[in-house]
Protein backbone atom coordinates (compact mmCIF):
# COMPACT_ATOMS: atom_id res chain seq x y z
CA UNK A 1 0.00 0.00 0.00
CA UNK A 2 2.89 2.33 0.53
CA UNK A 3 5.50 2.19 -2.85
CA UNK A 4 5.13 5.93 -4.17
CA UNK A 5 6.17 6.81 -7.96
CA UNK A 6 6.64 10.66 -8.59
CA UNK A 7 6.52 12.35 -11.81
CA UNK A 8 8.10 15.42 -12.35
CA UNK A 9 6.73 17.52 -15.25
CA UNK A 10 8.62 21.60 -16.20
CA UNK A 11 11.69 22.97 -14.60
CA UNK A 12 14.84 22.03 -12.39
CA UNK A 13 13.01 23.26 -9.34
CA UNK A 14 9.90 20.71 -9.66
CA UNK A 15 12.23 18.43 -10.32
CA UNK A 16 14.16 19.52 -6.60
CA UNK A 17 10.54 19.52 -5.06
CA UNK A 18 10.08 16.17 -6.46
CA UNK A 19 12.60 14.63 -4.42
CA UNK A 20 12.23 16.48 -1.34
CA UNK A 21 8.55 14.74 -1.15
CA UNK A 22 10.27 11.66 -1.76
CA UNK A 23 12.17 12.07 1.32
CA UNK A 24 10.08 12.86 3.57
CA UNK A 25 7.95 9.94 2.45
CA UNK A 26 10.39 7.79 2.54
CA UNK A 27 11.39 9.13 6.57
CA UNK A 28 7.27 8.42 6.93
CA UNK A 29 7.60 4.66 5.58
CA UNK A 30 7.03 5.15 1.99
CA UNK A 31 9.21 3.64 -0.85
CA UNK A 32 9.85 5.25 -3.66
CA UNK A 33 9.75 2.60 -6.86
CA UNK A 34 10.85 4.27 -10.45
CA UNK A 35 8.53 2.24 -12.43
CA UNK A 36 4.93 3.59 -12.04
CA UNK A 37 3.53 0.03 -13.19
CA UNK A 38 4.55 -0.95 -9.50
CA UNK A 39 3.27 2.05 -7.75
CA UNK A 40 0.26 1.96 -4.92
CA UNK A 41 0.47 5.79 -5.21
CA UNK A 42 1.38 7.68 -8.25
CA UNK A 43 1.93 11.75 -7.60
CA UNK A 44 2.10 13.81 -10.70
CA UNK A 45 4.33 17.29 -9.77
CA UNK A 46 3.09 19.25 -12.08
CA UNK A 47 3.85 22.60 -14.52
CA UNK A 48 1.63 25.48 -15.26
CA UNK A 49 3.97 27.59 -17.50
CA UNK A 50 2.31 26.64 -21.12
CA UNK A 51 -0.65 25.34 -21.93
CA UNK A 52 0.99 22.01 -23.18
CA UNK A 53 2.57 21.04 -19.90
CA UNK A 54 -0.92 21.39 -17.90
CA UNK A 55 -2.66 19.17 -21.08
CA UNK A 56 0.11 16.19 -20.42
CA UNK A 57 -0.38 16.13 -17.05
CA UNK A 58 -3.92 15.61 -17.16
CA UNK A 59 -4.05 13.26 -19.75
CA UNK A 60 -2.23 11.14 -17.44
CA UNK A 61 -3.51 11.69 -14.19
CA UNK A 62 -7.09 10.82 -16.76
CA UNK A 63 -5.01 7.61 -18.12
CA UNK A 64 -3.62 6.80 -14.12
CA UNK A 65 -7.61 6.86 -12.86
CA UNK A 66 -8.62 3.94 -15.20
CA UNK A 67 -6.70 2.10 -12.91
CA UNK A 68 -8.66 2.66 -10.04
CA UNK A 69 -11.33 0.26 -11.78
CA UNK A 70 -8.80 -2.28 -11.07
CA UNK A 71 -7.92 -1.36 -8.10
CA UNK A 72 -9.99 0.38 -5.77
CA UNK A 73 -7.09 1.30 -3.52
CA UNK A 74 -4.99 3.49 -5.75
CA UNK A 75 -3.93 6.42 -5.45
CA UNK A 76 -3.64 9.34 -7.95
CA UNK A 77 -2.43 13.12 -6.84
CA UNK A 78 -1.48 16.00 -8.92
CA UNK A 79 0.74 18.54 -6.68
CA UNK A 80 2.66 21.69 -7.52
CA UNK A 81 2.56 24.96 -9.78
CA UNK A 82 -0.66 23.26 -11.87
CA UNK A 83 -2.65 22.03 -8.61
CA UNK A 84 -2.08 25.54 -7.61
CA UNK A 85 -3.35 27.50 -10.69
CA UNK A 86 -5.72 25.19 -10.74
CA UNK A 87 -7.38 23.59 -7.65
CA UNK A 88 -10.84 22.76 -7.42
CA UNK A 89 -11.34 23.17 -11.38
CA UNK A 90 -9.22 20.08 -11.47
CA UNK A 91 -11.82 18.03 -10.13
CA UNK A 92 -14.25 19.49 -13.43
CA UNK A 93 -12.14 17.25 -15.76
CA UNK A 94 -10.75 14.97 -12.91
CA UNK A 95 -13.39 14.11 -10.85
CA UNK A 96 -11.45 10.65 -9.05
CA UNK A 97 -8.28 12.50 -7.93
CA UNK A 98 -7.13 12.09 -4.60
CA UNK A 99 -5.46 14.67 -3.50
CA UNK A 100 -4.41 18.55 -4.93
CA UNK A 101 -1.34 20.24 -3.21
CA UNK A 102 -0.17 23.24 -3.98
CA UNK A 103 3.03 25.27 -4.03
CA UNK A 104 3.09 25.85 -0.48
CA UNK A 105 2.13 22.57 1.24
CA UNK A 106 4.65 20.05 -0.45
CA UNK A 107 5.39 18.97 3.14
CA UNK A 108 1.96 18.17 4.29
CA UNK A 109 1.57 15.58 1.64
CA UNK A 110 3.06 13.03 4.25
CA UNK A 111 -0.19 13.16 6.18
CA UNK A 112 -2.15 13.57 3.87
CA UNK A 113 -1.67 10.41 1.99
CA UNK A 114 -1.03 8.79 5.40
CA UNK A 115 -4.77 9.69 6.07
CA UNK A 116 -6.01 8.56 2.73
CA UNK A 117 -4.81 5.61 3.06
CA UNK A 118 -6.08 5.35 6.63
CA UNK A 119 -9.70 5.50 5.48
CA UNK A 120 -9.35 3.31 2.59
CA UNK A 121 -8.25 0.51 4.55
CA UNK A 122 -11.02 0.59 6.95
CA UNK A 123 -13.04 -0.20 4.23
CA UNK A 124 -15.58 2.98 4.44
CA UNK A 125 -16.52 4.90 1.15
CA UNK A 126 -13.99 6.63 -0.67
CA UNK A 127 -12.80 9.47 0.93
CA UNK A 128 -13.54 12.92 -0.90
CA UNK A 129 -10.58 14.75 -2.67
CA UNK A 130 -8.25 16.64 -0.17
CA UNK A 131 -7.64 19.82 -1.34
CA UNK A 132 -4.02 21.69 0.02
CA UNK A 133 -3.26 25.23 -1.68
CA UNK A 134 -2.83 27.69 1.18
CA UNK A 135 -0.32 30.21 1.32
CA UNK A 136 1.91 29.00 3.95
CA UNK A 137 4.33 31.52 5.50
CA UNK A 138 7.84 30.02 5.66
CA UNK A 139 7.29 27.66 3.13
CA UNK A 140 10.23 27.94 1.12
CA UNK A 141 11.90 26.59 4.84
CA UNK A 142 10.32 22.91 4.06
CA UNK A 143 12.36 22.22 0.61
CA UNK A 144 15.70 20.81 2.70
CA UNK A 145 15.77 16.98 2.56
CA UNK A 146 17.39 15.44 -0.10
CA UNK A 147 17.62 11.31 -0.89
CA UNK A 148 21.15 9.89 -0.41
CA UNK A 149 20.89 6.43 -1.37
CA UNK A 150 23.01 6.41 -4.20
CA UNK A 151 26.33 8.29 -5.26
CA UNK A 152 25.04 12.12 -6.02
CA UNK A 153 27.89 14.27 -8.29
CA UNK A 154 25.52 17.02 -8.44
CA UNK A 155 22.42 18.38 -6.07
CA UNK A 156 19.50 20.98 -6.50
CA UNK A 157 19.39 23.28 -3.37
CA UNK A 158 16.92 25.66 -3.58
CA UNK A 159 17.30 29.13 -1.86
CA UNK A 160 14.07 30.74 -2.33
CA UNK A 161 10.35 30.64 -3.70
CA UNK A 162 8.45 32.95 -5.40
CA UNK A 163 8.84 35.67 -8.19
CA UNK A 164 7.67 39.31 -7.70
CA UNK A 165 8.50 40.55 -10.84
CA UNK A 166 4.73 40.33 -12.91
CA UNK A 167 6.21 39.85 -16.59
CA UNK A 168 3.02 39.74 -18.24
CA UNK A 169 3.33 36.76 -20.18
CA UNK A 170 3.81 34.82 -16.58
CA UNK A 171 1.67 32.45 -14.49
CA UNK A 172 4.71 31.64 -11.81
CA UNK A 173 3.41 34.99 -9.67
CA UNK A 174 0.08 32.76 -9.32
CA UNK A 175 1.87 29.48 -8.78
CA UNK A 176 4.62 30.23 -6.33
CA UNK A 177 3.28 33.33 -4.76
CA UNK A 178 5.44 35.82 -3.49
CA UNK A 179 9.39 35.75 -3.45
CA UNK A 180 10.38 34.28 -0.11
CA UNK A 181 14.42 33.81 0.88
CA UNK A 182 15.60 31.24 3.09
CA UNK A 183 18.28 31.77 5.67
CA UNK A 184 22.10 32.32 4.78
CA UNK A 185 23.12 29.51 7.49
CA UNK A 186 20.28 26.96 6.57
CA UNK A 187 21.09 26.97 3.13
CA UNK A 188 25.05 26.63 4.04
CA UNK A 189 24.02 23.98 6.45
CA UNK A 190 22.24 21.79 3.56
CA UNK A 191 25.54 22.21 1.30
CA UNK A 192 28.05 21.00 4.12
CA UNK A 193 25.54 17.96 4.35
CA UNK A 194 25.92 17.50 0.75
CA UNK A 195 29.62 18.00 1.13
CA UNK A 196 29.93 15.52 3.34
CA UNK A 197 28.25 12.85 1.37
CA UNK A 198 30.09 13.38 -1.68
CA UNK A 199 28.56 15.94 -3.79
CA UNK A 200 30.30 18.26 -5.35
CA UNK A 201 28.85 20.27 -8.00
CA UNK A 202 25.89 22.31 -6.71
CA UNK A 203 23.23 23.87 -8.17
CA UNK A 204 21.41 27.37 -6.65
CA UNK A 205 17.70 27.28 -7.71
CA UNK A 206 15.35 30.08 -7.52
CA UNK A 207 12.79 31.88 -9.91
CA UNK A 208 14.84 35.18 -10.32
CA UNK A 209 18.03 33.78 -8.16
CA UNK A 210 20.37 36.46 -8.08
CA UNK A 211 17.28 38.38 -6.38
CA UNK A 212 18.16 35.67 -3.24
CA UNK A 213 17.63 37.98 0.12
CA UNK A 214 17.50 41.41 -1.28
CA UNK A 215 14.44 42.42 1.24
CA UNK A 216 15.24 40.15 4.20
CA UNK A 217 19.56 40.78 4.06
CA UNK A 218 21.81 43.62 4.01
CA UNK A 219 24.23 44.44 0.92
CA UNK A 220 28.02 43.78 2.78
CA UNK A 221 30.71 45.77 1.04
CA UNK A 222 28.72 46.68 -1.91
CA UNK A 223 27.93 42.82 -2.45
CA UNK A 224 24.25 41.59 -2.76
CA UNK A 225 22.71 39.01 -0.41
CA UNK A 226 23.99 36.57 -3.40
CA UNK A 227 26.95 37.09 -3.91
CA UNK A 228 27.85 36.32 -0.42
CA UNK A 229 25.92 33.35 -0.66
CA UNK A 230 28.19 32.51 -3.31
CA UNK A 231 31.26 33.73 -1.51
CA UNK A 232 30.34 31.38 1.50
CA UNK A 233 29.04 28.28 -0.73
CA UNK A 234 33.50 28.59 -1.84
CA UNK A 235 34.14 28.14 1.35
CA UNK A 236 32.72 24.48 1.06
CA UNK A 237 35.38 22.26 1.02
CA UNK A 238 34.33 18.89 -1.28
CA UNK A 239 32.02 21.17 -3.06
CA UNK A 240 34.48 21.96 -6.37
CA UNK A 241 31.66 23.52 -8.35
CA UNK A 242 28.70 26.00 -8.25
CA UNK A 243 26.33 26.70 -10.79
CA UNK A 244 22.65 28.75 -10.26
CA UNK A 245 19.44 29.03 -12.29
CA UNK A 246 17.74 31.39 -13.14
CA UNK A 247 19.31 34.53 -13.10
CA UNK A 248 17.24 37.64 -14.21
CA UNK A 249 19.54 40.47 -16.12
CA UNK A 250 18.10 43.12 -13.80
CA UNK A 251 19.60 42.46 -10.89
CA UNK A 252 22.86 41.19 -12.77
CA UNK A 253 24.87 43.42 -11.41
CA UNK A 254 28.80 44.28 -11.21
CA UNK A 255 29.51 42.00 -8.08
CA UNK A 256 28.34 39.35 -9.33
CA UNK A 257 30.02 39.71 -12.89
CA UNK A 258 32.92 40.24 -10.76
CA UNK A 259 32.41 36.99 -8.59
CA UNK A 260 33.28 35.29 -11.47
CA UNK A 261 36.92 36.77 -11.58
CA UNK A 262 37.27 35.61 -7.82
CA UNK A 263 35.48 32.64 -7.40
CA UNK A 264 36.49 29.46 -9.78
CA UNK A 265 34.69 26.98 -8.39
CA UNK A 266 31.95 29.44 -10.26
CA UNK A 267 31.29 26.98 -13.15
CA UNK A 268 31.56 29.76 -16.42
CA UNK A 269 27.54 28.81 -17.84
CA UNK A 270 25.01 31.21 -17.30
CA UNK A 271 21.12 30.86 -18.11
CA UNK A 272 19.98 34.20 -18.73
CA UNK A 273 16.94 35.11 -19.68
CA UNK A 274 16.44 37.47 -22.59
CA UNK A 275 12.83 36.60 -23.88
CA UNK A 276 12.90 39.09 -26.73
CA UNK A 277 15.28 41.60 -28.62
CA UNK A 278 12.87 44.25 -29.47
CA UNK A 279 12.56 47.15 -26.99
CA UNK A 280 9.11 47.65 -27.32
CA UNK A 281 7.88 43.78 -27.29
CA UNK A 282 9.96 43.73 -24.19
CA UNK A 283 7.92 46.56 -22.51
CA UNK A 284 4.74 45.32 -23.42
CA UNK A 285 6.22 41.95 -21.55
CA UNK A 286 6.93 44.37 -18.49
CA UNK A 287 10.89 43.18 -18.82
CA UNK A 288 12.52 45.73 -17.12
CA UNK A 289 15.87 46.17 -19.45
CA UNK A 290 16.40 46.73 -22.86
CA UNK A 291 18.62 44.55 -26.17
CA UNK A 292 21.18 47.19 -25.10
CA UNK A 293 21.30 46.82 -21.38
CA UNK A 294 21.48 42.81 -22.26
CA UNK A 295 23.87 43.25 -24.89
CA UNK A 296 26.20 45.02 -22.08
CA UNK A 297 25.53 42.50 -19.28
CA UNK A 298 27.20 39.31 -21.84
CA UNK A 299 29.91 42.18 -22.67
CA UNK A 300 31.11 42.53 -19.31
CA UNK A 301 30.68 38.91 -18.81
CA UNK A 302 32.67 38.17 -21.85
CA UNK A 303 35.13 40.58 -20.46
CA UNK A 304 35.43 38.66 -17.15
CA UNK A 305 35.27 35.03 -18.86
CA UNK A 306 36.60 34.52 -22.38
CA UNK A 307 35.54 30.85 -22.07
CA UNK A 308 32.04 31.67 -20.73
CA UNK A 309 28.71 29.66 -21.90
CA UNK A 310 25.39 31.31 -22.10
CA UNK A 311 22.33 29.93 -22.62
CA UNK A 312 18.80 32.26 -22.32
CA UNK A 313 14.83 31.87 -22.74
CA UNK A 314 12.83 32.87 -25.98
CA UNK A 315 9.86 33.46 -26.18
CA UNK A 316 8.85 33.68 -30.24
CA UNK A 317 4.74 34.85 -30.98
CA UNK A 318 4.01 37.33 -27.83
CA UNK A 319 1.08 39.23 -28.47
CA UNK A 320 1.29 41.92 -31.30
CA UNK A 321 4.84 40.91 -31.95
CA UNK A 322 5.51 42.10 -35.98
CA UNK A 323 7.63 40.92 -38.28
CA UNK A 324 10.50 43.81 -37.35
CA UNK A 325 10.25 42.72 -33.84
CA UNK A 326 10.96 38.95 -34.52
CA UNK A 327 13.71 40.42 -37.31
CA UNK A 328 14.86 42.47 -33.98
CA UNK A 329 15.10 39.37 -31.72
CA UNK A 330 16.48 37.43 -34.53
CA UNK A 331 19.63 39.73 -35.48
CA UNK A 332 20.36 40.08 -31.61
CA UNK A 333 19.90 36.25 -30.86
CA UNK A 334 22.44 35.44 -33.44
CA UNK A 335 24.77 38.28 -32.92
CA UNK A 336 25.32 37.02 -28.83
CA UNK A 337 26.10 33.58 -30.02
CA UNK A 338 24.17 31.42 -27.14
CA UNK A 339 25.50 28.22 -26.92
CA UNK A 340 22.25 26.69 -25.13
CA UNK A 341 18.79 28.08 -25.85
CA UNK A 342 15.34 27.32 -24.96
CA UNK A 343 12.83 28.79 -27.59
CA UNK A 344 8.93 29.01 -26.84
CA UNK A 345 6.16 29.32 -28.49
CA UNK A 346 3.45 32.40 -26.71
CA UNK A 347 1.11 30.18 -24.65
CA UNK A 348 -1.69 32.15 -23.09
CA UNK A 349 -2.26 31.84 -19.83
CA UNK A 350 -5.21 32.64 -18.21
CA UNK A 351 -5.26 35.23 -15.69
CA UNK A 352 -2.10 37.30 -17.22
CA UNK A 353 -1.87 40.62 -18.49
CA UNK A 354 -0.57 39.38 -21.98
CA UNK A 355 -3.89 37.01 -22.38
CA UNK A 356 -6.16 39.94 -23.16
CA UNK A 357 -3.30 41.46 -25.36
CA UNK A 358 -5.11 42.34 -28.93
CA UNK A 359 -2.75 41.17 -31.66
CA UNK A 360 -2.18 37.24 -30.57
CA UNK A 361 0.03 35.89 -33.42
CA UNK A 362 -0.76 32.74 -35.46
CA UNK A 363 0.47 29.54 -34.81
CA UNK A 364 2.21 28.93 -38.34
CA UNK A 365 3.91 32.39 -37.51
CA UNK A 366 5.34 31.30 -34.44
CA UNK A 367 6.28 27.58 -36.03
CA UNK A 368 8.17 29.73 -38.56
CA UNK A 369 9.56 31.78 -36.02
CA UNK A 370 10.50 28.93 -33.67
CA UNK A 371 12.51 27.88 -36.53
CA UNK A 372 14.57 30.43 -37.77
CA UNK A 373 15.80 30.58 -34.17
CA UNK A 374 16.48 26.96 -34.16
CA UNK A 375 18.59 26.78 -37.07
CA UNK A 376 21.01 29.98 -35.86
CA UNK A 377 21.02 27.92 -32.33
CA UNK A 378 21.94 24.99 -34.27
CA UNK A 379 25.11 26.83 -36.10
CA UNK A 380 26.63 27.91 -32.94
CA UNK A 381 25.61 25.43 -30.69
CA UNK A 382 27.74 23.12 -33.47
CA UNK A 383 30.68 25.86 -33.45
CA UNK A 384 30.99 25.75 -29.91
CA UNK A 385 31.36 22.01 -30.01
CA UNK A 386 33.64 21.61 -32.70
CA UNK A 387 35.67 24.39 -30.73
CA UNK A 388 36.14 21.61 -28.23
CA UNK A 389 37.84 18.90 -30.56
CA UNK A 390 40.87 17.58 -29.46
CA UNK A 391 40.92 19.70 -25.95
CA UNK A 392 40.99 18.22 -22.82
CA UNK A 393 37.98 18.79 -20.32
CA UNK A 394 37.52 18.81 -16.53
CA UNK A 395 34.28 16.38 -16.85
CA UNK A 396 32.49 15.77 -13.64
CA UNK A 397 30.98 11.97 -14.08
CA UNK A 398 27.44 11.79 -13.72
CA UNK A 399 26.03 8.66 -14.64
CA UNK A 400 25.68 6.06 -17.15
CA UNK A 401 25.09 7.18 -20.56
CA UNK A 402 21.38 6.41 -21.37
CA UNK A 403 22.54 4.00 -23.67
CA UNK A 404 25.71 1.75 -24.55
CA UNK A 405 28.14 -0.25 -22.84
CA UNK A 406 30.07 1.26 -20.20
CA UNK A 407 29.12 4.51 -21.22
CA UNK A 408 29.03 7.39 -18.62
CA UNK A 409 27.47 10.75 -19.15
CA UNK A 410 29.45 13.71 -17.07
CA UNK A 411 29.68 17.90 -18.13
CA UNK A 412 32.32 20.06 -18.43
CA UNK A 413 32.41 23.34 -16.42
CA UNK A 414 29.95 25.31 -19.52
CA UNK A 415 27.33 22.39 -18.79
CA UNK A 416 28.23 20.77 -21.76
CA UNK A 417 27.21 16.88 -21.70
CA UNK A 418 30.12 14.49 -22.79
CA UNK A 419 29.80 10.65 -23.45
CA UNK A 420 32.87 8.61 -22.70
CA UNK A 421 33.93 5.35 -21.80
CA UNK A 422 34.40 4.78 -17.54
CA UNK A 423 33.61 2.84 -14.90
CA UNK A 424 31.51 2.93 -11.75
CA UNK A 425 33.79 3.93 -9.46
CA UNK A 426 34.45 7.39 -11.56
CA UNK A 427 30.61 8.54 -10.92
CA UNK A 428 31.20 11.41 -8.59
CA UNK A 429 34.54 12.29 -9.82
CA UNK A 430 35.99 14.82 -11.58
CA UNK A 431 38.04 13.55 -14.22
CA UNK A 432 39.58 14.90 -17.65
CA UNK A 433 38.41 14.10 -20.80
CA UNK A 434 39.85 14.40 -24.41
CA UNK A 435 37.22 15.31 -27.06
CA UNK A 436 37.37 13.37 -30.15
CA UNK A 437 33.82 13.78 -31.79
CA UNK A 438 31.63 16.78 -31.75
CA UNK A 439 28.15 16.93 -33.44
CA UNK A 440 25.98 19.28 -32.74
CA UNK A 441 23.86 18.06 -30.10
CA UNK A 442 26.54 16.12 -28.43
CA UNK A 443 30.24 15.28 -27.38
CA UNK A 444 32.62 12.13 -27.41
CA UNK A 445 35.72 11.71 -25.51
CA UNK A 446 38.03 9.24 -23.40
CA UNK A 447 39.24 9.73 -20.45
CA UNK A 448 42.70 11.15 -20.37
CA UNK A 449 44.46 8.84 -18.25
CA UNK A 450 47.26 9.81 -15.52
CA UNK A 451 46.07 13.25 -14.72
CA UNK A 452 43.29 12.14 -12.89
N1 LIG B 1 4.34 31.15 -23.11
C1 LIG B 1 5.52 30.68 -23.57
N2 LIG B 1 6.63 30.63 -22.83
C2 LIG B 1 6.56 31.07 -21.56
N3 LIG B 1 7.49 31.16 -20.59
C3 LIG B 1 6.90 31.66 -19.49
N4 LIG B 1 5.61 31.91 -19.73
C4 LIG B 1 5.37 31.57 -21.01
C5 LIG B 1 4.22 31.62 -21.83
N5 LIG B 1 3.07 32.08 -21.39
C6 LIG B 1 8.88 30.80 -20.80
C7 LIG B 1 9.82 31.98 -20.52
C8 LIG B 1 10.47 31.58 -19.24
C9 LIG B 1 10.50 30.08 -19.35
C10 LIG B 1 10.70 29.34 -18.09
O1 LIG B 1 9.25 29.78 -19.90
O2 LIG B 1 10.77 32.06 -21.57
O3 LIG B 1 11.78 32.14 -19.09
Amino acid sequence: MNRVHIKTYGCQMNERDSEAVGAMLRKRGYSLVDNEQDADIVLLNTCSVRDQAEQKAIGKAGHLNKRKRRNQKFIVGIMGCMAQNRGQDLLDSLPDLDLIVGTQKFHQIPDHLDNIIHTLQAQGPRPSTVIDIEEEKDSQNTIRNHLSDQKKASAFVSIMQGCNMHCTFCIVPTTRGAERARPMEAILEEVQELAAEGVKEVTLLGQTVNSYGLREFPFKDGKSPFVQLLEAIHEISGIERIRFTSPHPKGFKQDLIEAYTYLPKLCPYIHLPLQSGSDRILKLMRRPYTAKSYTQIVEKLRQAVPDMYLSTDIIVGFPGETDEDFEETRVLFDALRFDMAYIFKYSIRSGTPAATMPDQVPQEVKERRNQALLDILEKHSLARNQSLLGTVQEILVEAPAKRGENLYMGRNPGNRKVIFTATERLVGELVRVRITEATVSSLKGELVLGGV
